[in-house]
């Protein structure tokens, strides 16, 4: 119907930062809040979807009847968690920021201090998004895109290579947008098309979203 636009459609959503296990006390993470993933999440329920919503640790909770909320740790474990779903599921969008490195090792007591340097071994995580565009099928697939310099160019090439519909692209240059802010300000890029948006607050950057996923349903 016209108001619940989304109605039948299963959308999956990865949300928040991840935490890569150092020692049983501590590990390696980032700033993400999970706002703009569960702010997508709700909206994307309020207009009829049925939400999975995978999220690493934030202190947010989304409580909807058409909303699972699956709380993950590592990347490893949100990995798995997209990999289960993933079929069964119309829309991906990957809003969550994931360790690209996790520790090589990790110790199974508390590394004790000792010398004046300490290095640490990291390995590379499964990128899932990339993992699920070489699975994809019908799904649509949408990336998010944080960069600091070579904004546009780095986002079409993770576009491409992720094999995504399209890319939100979020600059630390602008004012507030990004991490921990209730404002976004966002281009969406296409293989053969970039729209701008104003900045606003994140329920409305959600709506925005929404909206051309909408259109590419329908298309
Ligand atoms: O880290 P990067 O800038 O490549 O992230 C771009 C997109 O890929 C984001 O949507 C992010 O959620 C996703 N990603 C992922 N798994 C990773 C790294 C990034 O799903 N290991």
């Amino acid at each position: 119907s016209e108001d619940l636009p989304l109605k039948g459609k299963k959308i999956l959503i990865t949300a928040g930062p991840t935490y890569e296990a150092i020692d049983p006390v501590r590990f390696i993470g980032n700033h993400s809040s999970g706002k703009m993933g569960y702010a997508i999440a709700r909206t994307a329920a309020e207009l009829g979807a049925e939400v999975i919503l995978i999220s690493g640790p934030t202190n947010l909770g989304l409580d909807h009847k058409s909303v699972e909320l699956i709380r993950v740790t590592s990347t490893h474990e949100m990995f798995v968690a997209a990999n289960s779903y993933f079929e069964d599921t119309d829309v991906f969008i990957g809003a969550a920021a994931v360790a690209d490195y996790r520790p090589k090792f990790v110790a199974d007591k508390k590394i004790k201090k000792s010398g004046d340097s300490l290095s640490l071994e990291l390995t590379k995580t499964e990128d899932i998004l990339a993992s699920l565009g070489e699975m994809k099928r019908n799904q649509k697939l949408i990336g998010f895109a944080l960069e600091t310099n070579n904004e546009e160019e780095n986002a079409r090439k993770k576009l491409k290579r992720k094999n995504l519909d399209f890319i939100v692209l979020n600059s630390l240059q602008d004012k507030g947008a990004g991490f921990k802010s209730e404002t976004n300000k966002i281009s969406i890029i296409y293989p053969d098309k970039k729209k701008d948006f104003d900045l606003k607050p994140k329920k409305e950057v959600a709506l925005d979203i929404l909206n051309e996923i909408i259109e590419l349903l329908n298309a």
